[in-house]
């Protein structure tokens, strides 16, 4: 199983689930791989934003490692599913994918936790630190119900 997160800078919230995934994934011995990306290069190679680097430390989980990197057409056959924050990453994304969409590959991240309500992650990047922890909450909900819904199924060659 791949698994590419996606948001806009690849700095805030995608780097956030690609350690809680990640984390969940060791945890449950699973032989999954997890990556993230975002629609804009304005962040490329950068580290993840501090506060984001800050609550998943609190949280036991280090991200210090990760870098940014933009999304690219080809991620739709690198990866079995693409999982975004918002409706304009799911947008960006269908842009930049062209013959390379597949609606079957992609959804809201927070469609996993709540199904078919097409709620949003709120984009943390202009306000304090509580908005970090309210971000990590919905995605660690969101990483945990991934887990539940494929760790079980057997995986297709
Ligand atoms: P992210 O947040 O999409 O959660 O990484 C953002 C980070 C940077 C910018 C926008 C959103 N920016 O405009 O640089």
């Amino acid at each position: 199983m791949k698994i590419l997160i996606v948001c806009l800078g690849n700095i805030c919230r995608s780097p956030l689930a690609e350690g809680i995934l990640r984390d969940k994934i060791e945890k449950a011995k699973l032989n999954w791989i997890v990556d993230s990306a975002g629609t804009a290069g304005y962040h490329i190679g950068e580290a993840p934003h501090r506060l984001s680097q800050k609550v998943a430390k609190l949280n036991g989980i280090d991200i210090t490692h990760q870098r940014g990197r933009q999304f690219v057409k080809e991620d739709f056959e690198r990866f079995d599913f693409i999982y975004v924050m918002d409706a304009d990453n799911y947008n960006d994304v269908k842009r930049i994918a062209r013959q390379y969409w597949n609606e079957n590959k992609i959804d809201l991240i927070l469609n996993m936790s709540n199904p078919n309500q097409n709620l949003e992650v709120p984009d943390p990047w202009y306000g304090t630190e509580e908005g970090y922890h309210k971000v990590f909450a919905m995605l660690s909900e969101a990483c945990e119900a991934i887990i539940r819904k494929y760790a079980d199924v057997p995986i297709s060659k």
